[in-house]
């Protein structure tokens, strides 16, 4: 009897445990833009890391960094073309996934670089929810040539330590979740 009220109680208690885990470490709140993200997170977690690196660094000699932005420049309709199909070692998709999932892969990927910014300099503070971006912070297009303090924090000081690709980068993925 005791034996078995000690292990539920273990259980319990691992549930918990992986409960806050997640509740840390994933995407809290019920948005739907954050929960598409997510969703793109773990596909490419799953399909996509092995060669093209967990968090963005390839692990495959060819195969592009999407955190360093190697071949964002292309437009969406042309990376979903390769997506779809494959290139060269990269496999086709289309048989796996729907067309849905590799947008939403493909829109994780474009935000990668934001999402470990996030992860390395906000989520220890605001590991319960997103933060909501000022209206006044610039669009990513117009922070490329702004110069200064942005303020994108105005409750700590994060900021001084931030390059202004972090900043960009950050801004693209808060703005990506709706932030
Ligand atoms: C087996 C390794 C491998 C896996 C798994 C893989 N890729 Fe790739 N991927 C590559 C390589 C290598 C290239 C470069 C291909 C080239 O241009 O010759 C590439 C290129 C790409 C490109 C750039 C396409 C372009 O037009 O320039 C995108 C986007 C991409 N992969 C997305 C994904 C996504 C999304 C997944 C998961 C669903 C994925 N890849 C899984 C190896 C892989
Ligand atoms: C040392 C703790 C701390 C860190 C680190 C931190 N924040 Fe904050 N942030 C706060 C607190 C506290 C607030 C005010 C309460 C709230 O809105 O959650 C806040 C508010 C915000 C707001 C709301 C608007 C505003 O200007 O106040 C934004 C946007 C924001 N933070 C973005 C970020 C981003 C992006 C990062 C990482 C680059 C970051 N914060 C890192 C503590 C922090």
């Amino acid at each position: 009897m005791n034996f078995i009220r000690r292990k539920s109680l273990i259980f319990g208690s691992a549930v918990i445990l992986l409960f806050v885990f997640f509740q840390r470490n994933g995407f809290a709140g019920e948005d739907k833009k954050v929960k598409e993200l997510q969703r793109g997170k773990d596909i490419y977690h799953e399909r996509c890391a092995v060669c093209h690196g967990v968090d963005g660094n390839a692990m495959l000699p060819n195969a592009p960094s999407f955190a360093k932005g190697e071949r964002l420049d292309k437009t969406d309709k042309e990376l979903l073309q390769t997506i779809r199909h494959g290139k060269d070692v990269m496999p086709a998709w289309k048989e796996t996934l729907t067309e849905k999932e590799m947008q939403v892969v493909l829109k994780y990927a474009r935000v990668v670089a934001g999402d470990n910014v996030f992860q390395e300099k906000c989520l220890k503070c605001h590991g319960g929810a997103f933060p909501k971006l000022r209206t006044d912070i610039p669009d990513t297009k117009a922070l490329t040539n702004f110069e200064g303090q942005l303020d994108i924090c105005r409750s700590c000081e994060i900021e001084r330590e931030m390059t202004k690709e972090e900043l960009i980068e950050v801004i693209r993925y808060l703005r990506t979740l709706g932030k």
